[in-house]
């Protein structure tokens, strides 16, 4: 048994500690960045391929307080690093440093992994070299007010690159928030579920491997924990072929998504193909301001318009916003709409009273994803709609 911490974009917290112990896996601490957990090594490699809302799992190696970079390499040589990888495999240290009496990040990951490489360099005369792009061994040092945690990183590449997305459009979500967003509004995986802001599917795809019980991690090439020399491939065989054979052929759900930018539609269809899950996503090239709803059950909206950051402007912005309110309270009566948005005054181009309310970060945007319930009997009166539907506009996506 070991302890591991699953590390998570903040606001995911929750959902993760309630996945971990779905897995049977025993948790006992959790804060906004994550979740500690006891387990054994299958139990990792559970973790790492099902977790839909963790970022990375760590496994965390030492702990000691230090004020400078002698400190740090005497409390690094403390720990055998040697067992984890051969001096022919590759290394490297990502470092993160608040309110600390060091403020250099990387000279902070240049002492660690000089004492790291000079363990090997004594034991076997030959020191691994350092790949900081798709290293063998990741160690994470982070240091917060002068005490420093020392971490394993069992899963490589960050567990939100699931491998499925080749193509996206401006302001892809990661796809671990995108699962997060459906985790966050309690999808029962049976209601219509429609995105009316696409873009390269990722919210989609989220939801039609989580209908079709498809672990996350599937199409991923590897995690970190294979390149460790003690690595169990016979544990691993038996999580992955267990994992596949759960996977669902088809499912009843009807999953929809809509964006007017007929390139990131292809994009989308692409990444769901990729995913193995095209057969469950229905795309169509449709403008906010006439979409409405694809289904006569009433479903759930969950969406991430534009909000100005990093797309558009925000002029342009309010009659998108505008559109989307009209149209969900309109074409949507019934369904329950979740839109996450960086942008608060936009949001409220929406006239809708939202009924619940999580904050979440998108990368480093502040986020509210925000819900609406669309009553049927509370109609607004209809609107001009605005300059930028399309006169002669074709669909043509699918
Ligand atoms: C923030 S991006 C969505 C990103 C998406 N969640 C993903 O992970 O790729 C917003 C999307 O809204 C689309 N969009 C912008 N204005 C629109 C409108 N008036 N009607 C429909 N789609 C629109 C853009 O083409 C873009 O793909």
């Amino acid at each position: 048994m070991a302890t591991f911490f699953a590390s998570c974009p903040i606001g995911l917290s929750d959902l993760v500690e309630a996945e971990l112990k779905s897995f049977g896996l025993k948790t006992f601490e959790k804060t906004v960045g994550g979740v500690m957990f006891d387990s054994n090594w299958e139990g990792c490699y559970y973790a790492n391929l099902h977790s839909r809302y963790s970022s990375r799992i760590l496994k965390p190696l030492l702990d000691f307080h230090a004020y400078d970079g002698d400190e740090v390499y005497y409390n690094i040589r403390k720990h055998e690093f040697t067992k984890y990888v051969n001096p022919d495999q590759t290394v490297a240290v990502d470092a993160q440093i608040k309110e600390c009496k060091m403020r250099d990040q990387r000279f902070l990951a240049m002492r660690v992994k000089d004492a790291i490489v000079d363990q090997f360099r004594e034991k076997f005369a030959e020191r691994p070299d350092v790949d900081s792009k798709n290293p063998d061994l990741r160690i994470h040092i982070k240091g917060y007010k002068n005490k420093f945690i020392v971490s394993l990183d069992t899963s490589g590449q960050s567990l939100f690159m699931r491998g499925y997305r080749s193509m996206t459009g401006e302001a892809p979500l990661k796809e671990n928030l995108a699962a997060g967003l459906i985790g966050l509004s309690n999808w029962d995986c049976k209601k219509p579920l429609v995105d009316l802001f696409c873009g390269s599917g990722t919210i989609l795809i989220e939801a039609a491997m989580m209908a079709a019980k498809m672990a996350p991690g599937i199409h991923r090439e590897s995690f970190g924990f294979m390149k460790l020399k003690d690595f169990k491939s016979d544990v691993w065989e038996k999580v992955i072929t267990e994992a596949e054979s759960k996977e669902l052929e088809s499912i009843e759900t009807e999953i929809h998504g809509f964006d007017f930018d007929k390139k990131v539609l292809q994009f989308a269809i692409q990444n769901a193909k990729n995913a193995g899950v095209s057969k469950f996503i229905k795309f169509k090239n449709t403008p906010i301001s006439i979409a409405q709803a694809p289904t006569e059950q009433a479903g759930v909206v969950i969406t991430n318009p534009p909000y100005g950051t990093r797309i558009g402007d925000e002029d342009n912005l309010k009659d998108v916003y505008r559109d989307l309110g009209y149209s969900l309270k309109n074409k949507f009566l019934g369904w329950d709409a979740w839109i996450l948005s960086g942008n608060k005054d936009l949001l409220s181009e929406m006239k809708l009273k939202s009924t619940n309310k999580v904050y979440l970060m998108n990368g480093n945007i502040e986020c509210r994803l925000l819900k609406y319930e669309m009553y049927a009997g509370s109609k607004r009166a209809p609107r001009e709609i605005s300059k930028n539907i399309l006169n002669d506009f074709q669909v043509s996506a699918n």
